[in-house]
């Protein structure tokens, strides 16, 4: 038995903001924004928390399969902007959009958190110990960017998505293989610095502004093209898949240029490469489920396909999952 994904959607706040908006706040200017990120404009919201931007997801995912709320056994929400420390964002979530029969918790795994997500409620499904699961992931980035700090603030977004995944017969169809690796020594080049047990929250770490996002781009730049690339390959290799037989590489969304390096290294042409990083920009946990589900709105996967998931990130975290997809068109 296999764990498929059998429903996708997304959800980005309406508002959209263009680089142009960033002109007036900080040194920086479109140019130079588009060409070293790929990035035009990218949704934020103000107001509500990450459970706001993920709830229509969630309620959309059940809709197309005509399910109810109750008929969830299993919420796992990957995010690195809960809305509260505790309760779990998915208890959160599980109530407001009533799924009184399911259990579930938060998955930390920045960039990469949905493939972490996606892979634990695969194993859940498969082994039976749950029927269906509902993998969320998405990011508030705004509540913690730094507007005033140019390096890190142009680069993400609010948003995020939903996948239900459920047990099929068929073998050939579904999460197919994964690896996913992780390297703590990252932490030095990407992290929040204050509001966790190590740096509580005081007027101090406020004043200091150290309760953002904090990225030593450069470093995390070369991690990120070696470990994306890596993985992807290895995935495609391992399952004796060649260019040809992949229909898409949808892409964690941080950088195009990184996209680019794993998309190369995998030998795949560019109209076979998922990017909306220019309409988005790096919503963190949120990139691949918006991906997925913009792919299957606009009919560009069809059942059966292979396509490679792949992300890099905070931690660090890495990883590629090759999926055969399981939804008609
Ligand atoms: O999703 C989580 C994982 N994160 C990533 O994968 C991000 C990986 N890193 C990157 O994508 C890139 O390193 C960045 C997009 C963050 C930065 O691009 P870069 O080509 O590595 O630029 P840089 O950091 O080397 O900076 C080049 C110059 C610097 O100026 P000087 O020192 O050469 O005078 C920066 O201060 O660009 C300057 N700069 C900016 N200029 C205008 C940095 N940010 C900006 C900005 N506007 N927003």
């Amino acid at each position: 038995m296999k764990a498929a994904i059998t429903a996708v959607a997304h959800n980005v706040p309406p508002d959209v903001y263009d680089n142009v908006w960033f002109e007036s706040k900080i040194d920086t200017n479109d140019e130079w924004i588009k060409t070293r990120t790929g990035i035009t404009e990218r949704h934020f919201a103000f107001e509500g928390g990450v459970t706001d931007i993920l709830l229509p997801a969630a309620k959309s995912v059940l809709e197309q399969r005509g399910l109810t709320p109750e008929d969830i056994d299993l919420i796992i929400l990957a995010t690195i902007t809960p809305d509260r420390v505790f309760p779990s964002s998915a208890a959160i979530l599980q109530r407001k959009l009533g799924a009184t029969n399911a259990w579930g918790f938060d998955l930390a795994g920045a960039c990469s958190g949905f493939l972490y997500a996606l892979v634990t409620g695969a194993k859940m499904v498969e082994s039976g110990a749950v029927k269906r699961a509902l993998i969320l992931g998405g990011d508030k980035m705004s509540s913690i960017l730094n507007f005033e700090d140019r390096t890190t603030c142009v680069l993400f977004g609010d948003g995020g998505g939903a996948v239900l995944l459920e047990a099929t017969d068929d073998d050939t169809f579904g999460v197919v293989d994964h690896i996913l690796r992780m390297d703590g020594r990252g932490e030095d080049f990407l992290h929040q610095k204050a509001g966790g047990s190590l740096r509580p929250p005081t007027i101090e770490t406020v004043t200091n502004r150290e309760h953002f996002v904090y990225q030593e781009g450069q470093a995390v730049f070369k991690s990120a093209v070696k470990g994306m690339a890596d993985v992807s390959f290895e995935i495609m290799q391992r399952n004796e898949l060649t260019a040809d037989d992949v229909a898409w590489l949808v892409p964690h969304q941080a950088n195009l240029r990184i996209i680019d390096a794993t998309a190369d290294r995998m030998g795949l042409s560019r109209d076979k490469v998922m990017i909306n990083i220019d309409r988005f920009g790096n919503t963190t946990a949120g990139t691949i489920p918006i991906c997925l589900s913009e792919l299957h709105i606009n009919k560009k996967v069809a059942k059966g396909d292979y396509v490679v998931l792949s992300s890099f990130g905070a931690g660090y975290t890495w990883g590629s999952v090759l999926i055969r997809w399981a939804i008609d068109t």
